[in-house]
Formats: C-alpha cells, sequence, structure tokens
C-alpha cells in the first residue's frame, strides 16, 4: 500500500504521517527532511547558495539514511541539525534546483519500491508516487498554520525574537516559492482528498484519513 500526502508547510502533514505509520505498521517517510539535509550538507561544506552546479553535484553524492525518525548525512546524525531557521530559510533555494529533485525523487522511489508506505511532502502525489493507492492533501489557513508554528517554536524556545507575524509572513512565502517554481510545485492532484484541518484536532485529522483508507475510497 502507498498513501502519499502533499500540502503547505505546517499543515500538519508530518505528525498526522506519523500516527498513520503507526496505526497502518507501515513504512513514514519524511522528503522534507531529504531536502533539509541536502540543504544542511551545502551549508557545512560552504558551497555557494549560487552555485547550482556544485548543489546538484552534492546532492548526487550524498548518503542520507534514516534508521526510526533519526536522519543521518554521511553517517553522521543530522536528526536535529536540519530544523534550524537556517536550514529552513535555505532548504528554499535547493529544493527548486532540478537536478537535486532528480536525484531525491529516485531515492524516494526506490525506498517505495515493493513497501507498505506513507510519505509526506509537496509532490508526493503528482510526481513521485503517481500510482498511489491514497492520496491526500492536508491544508489550512495561513494564519492557523502560523499560529501551530508559533505555538511549537515558543515551547521548544525557539522564538528567537520572532512575532506571530513574522511567521506568518515566512509561511507565506515559502507557501508561494513551493507553489510557483517551475519543478514538481505544490498542487493538488485531481485524485487528491482535501483535508482542511484548520479546524480539525490531529486525532480528528488521522480517523479521517484512517477512515478514507478503510473504505478504500481516496483514489
Ligand atoms: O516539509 P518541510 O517543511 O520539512 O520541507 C522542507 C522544504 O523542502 C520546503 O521548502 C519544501 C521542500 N520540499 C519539497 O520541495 N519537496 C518535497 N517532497 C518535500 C519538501
Amino acid at each position: 500500500m502507498q498513501i502519499a500526502i502533499d500540502g503547505p508547510a505546517g499543515a500538519g502533514k508530518s505528525t498526522i504521517a506519523k500516527q498513520i505509520a503507526k496505526t497502518l505498521n507501515i513504512t513514514y517517510l519524511d522528503t522534507g527532511a531529504m531536502y533539509r539535509a541536502i540543504t544542511k550538507g551545502v551549508i557545512d561544506r560552504k558551497i555557494d547558495f549560487a552555485d547550482q552546479k556544485a548543489i546538484a553535484q552534492y546532492a548526487a553524492s550524498a548518503v542520507i539514511t534514516f534508521k526510526g525518525q533519526r536522519v543521518f548525512l554521511d553517517g553522521e546524525e543530522v536528526t536535529e541539525g536540519i530544523r534550524t531557521p537556517e536550514v529552513s530559510e535555505h532548504t528554499s533555494e535547493v529544493a527548486p534546483i532540478p537536478e537535486v529533485r532528480k536525484v531525491l525523487v529516485q531515492q524516494q522511489q526506490r525506498i517505495a519500491e515493493g513497501t507498505d508506505v506513507i510519505m509526506d511532502g509537496r509532490d508526493i502525489g503528482s510526481t513521485v508516487l503517481p500510482n498511489a493507492d491514497y492520496k491526500f492533501y492536508l491544508d489550512a489557513a495561513v494564519s492557523e498554520r502560523a499560529k501551530r508554528r508559533y505555538e511549537e517554536l515558543q515551547e521548544k524556545g525557539g522564538l528567537n525574537g520572532k512575532t506571530l507575524t513574522d511567521i506568518e509572513a515566512d509561511i507565506a512565502r515559502r507557501d508561494y516559492n513551493d507553489s510557483h517554481r517551475a519543478v514538481d510545485p505544490l498542487v493538488c492532484c485531481d485524485d487528491a482528498v482535501r483535508i482542511d484541518t484548520t479546524h480539525m484536532t490531529i486525532p480528528e485529522v488521522v480517523a479521517c484519513v484512517i477512515d478514507h483508507v478503510e473504505d478504500g475510497t481516496a483514489k
């Protein structure tokens, strides 16, 4: 079984996908973590963000592995290191590079081969797993996504002086970049079930996805 979950930043994709993976006892793959890992490698190696060729070359040689929810880049654990604001910011420069996407999409497709998997990202239903058994597009109002992100950062102590308005502007910028890039932009596929999570709790969204899967009605 293959399940694709797409949607904009902060719609709750990874939280929901992890819980569904656990409930259905299938593999979870966070494809955003792969784009983040390449970005961290680019920063660590001091590769110039304007040098797309060097970034693409690095992406082709980098080895990303997962052990459960832990992420490793070239053998070094980067689970926490890929979640910094610096990495989040620069990932939107790395993710649009066509050669980087080609390499990562191939890796994602290889991981999915012959495995029951739930993947979350921006282009899973459209590009990575176009024949997925179930496709979902999770969305929420930008103000609600900003509020969730603000509360999460507040809890972790990672606000660094940012206001709710700053966070909403960051999210709106990422939405624009993700949906307007030339290669594999964020789209809600015609055959995806769109769920607006603005007024839903996490357990409600999980139950909604599981209901669709049990009914076999999501595609
Ligand atoms: O889901 P996330 O916030 O961890 O994603 C990080 C970045 O990677 C974000 O800028 C969108 C991009 N991304 C992508 O282009 N394609 C994917 N399949 C997953 C993430």
